[in-house]
């Protein structure tokens, strides 16, 4: 607005009188605190009729002043109250708004984002391995293909021993250029078929003594049933030093058992044969509770390390003596809890591993 088309007077009444109206009018017709801002600058800012004629006091006779002081500052007071009234009432407007827009609906259904779990097993390999470190051991790893000699052959198995054939073991290569003369003439890679194989793998790297255990993946051509799955896990142990004998194993496995069973476990040593070890046996564990009446359910092989295996992975016999066992994981986990099918550990059903209370533990 120019001065020209505002031109108010300061000695005009009712020029006075109608812009404080309208100035009034626009506050109250102002819908936001935007729109008031606008009308605030309009009606009561420096360019206002208003504001304008007030400095126009300055220029009037002396006498004239006081009355035209009286009428604008009268004028102004109104606006301003008119102002702060209109200000007022559209905070409140806008809290009022505020507080309905952003209210929270409790009623409102929750977002849907399932935890996932972590698998038994995996926590059970880190308990075991928590098991061995807390006894001073180390844990070892060994490649999951591996060469037939590690297999195998370093673990004193003969050519003709029933675990090389193809029906046990996923020959990964070599075993096809071999010809049907002589399997043995051509070394090649398998899925190892126990974690046995990380026995001299550990002995040849570190030496004696040694006393490691080896959680880890096994593969065997089985097809995946109740009891049986290709894949599955073993935990290796191994300790080689001066003077060890079978009650270093005994007592080790028994340490062992009752982490994974409890205090009151019960066990037993059963002889077995395998050829890395001699002598053999299985370890067995009592449970009262077992299907068909209480008895002993088989845990996992053992035995002292046979002098031939220590010899392949350049440890003297005669110096040392070593033992060794294999226990199966999901075989662990079956027995702790009950499991009766295999196939439940590798379906990967969330709900399985639910059960086990696994949620957040690491995640
Ligand atoms: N490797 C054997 C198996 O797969 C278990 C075993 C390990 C036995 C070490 C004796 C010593 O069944």
């Amino acid at each position: 607005m120019s001065e020209e088309a505002t031109g108010l007077s300061p000695l005009d009444e009712e020029g006075i009188a109608a812009a404080v109206e309208e100035a009034k009018a626009a506050f109250a017709a102002a819908g936001s605190l935007d729109e008031l801002k606008s009308a605030r600058i309009a009606h009561s800012g420096d360019n206002a009729p208003i504001s304008h004629a007030n400095t126009l006091i300055r220029t009037l006779d002396p006498a004239d002043k006081p009355k035209a002081g009286k009428l604008l500052g009268a004028a102004r007071k109104e606006v301003q109250a008119a102002l702060a009234q209109a200000t007022a009432r559209l905070e409140a407007e806008a809290e009022a708004r505020m507080l309905s827009e952003e209210r929270v609906d409790v009623t409102l259904p929750t977002r849907r984002a399932p935890k996932g779990a972590r698998h038994p097993l995996t926590v059970l390999v880190e308990d075991v391995a928590d098991f061995f470190v807390s006894m001073g051991w180390d844990i070892a790893e060994g490649p999951e293909v591996e060469h037939e000699w590690f297999n195998f052959d370093a673990l004193n198995f003969g050519p003709d021993h029933p675990a090389r054939q193809m029906q046990d073991t996923f020959y990964v290569q070599g075993i096809e250029h071999a010809g049907d003369a002589d399997l043995t003439a051509v070394q090649g890679l398998v899925l190892r078929t126990h974690t046995s194989p990380v026995q001299s793998h550990s002995m040849l790297e570190r030496g004696a003594p040694l006393y490691i255990a080896c959680p880890g993946k096994v593969f065997r051509t089985d097809a995946l049933d109740a009891t049986h799955t290709p894949v599955f896990h073993q935990v290796e142990g191994l300790a080689v030093d001066k003077g060890l004998t079978m009650a270093h194993l005994k007592g080790t496995l028994d340490h062992f058992a009752r982490a994974m069973f409890g205090p009151e476990t019960k066990t037993r040593l059963r002889p077995s044969f395998f050829p890395f070890t001699e002598p053999s046996a299985e370890m067995d564990l009592w449970f009262p509770l077992k299907k068909g009446g209480p008895g002993w359910i088989e845990w996992g092989g053992c035995g002292m390390v046979n002098p031939e295996v220590l010899r392949n992975a350049g440890i003297d016999p005669e110096e040392y003596s070593g033992f060794a066992f294999g226990m199966g994981i999901e075989r662990t986990l079956m027995l702790r809890h009950s499991i009766a099918d295999m196939r439940d550990m590798v379906e990967g059903d969330v709900r399985f591993s639910l059960q086990f209370g696994t949620t957040g533990r690491g995640n």
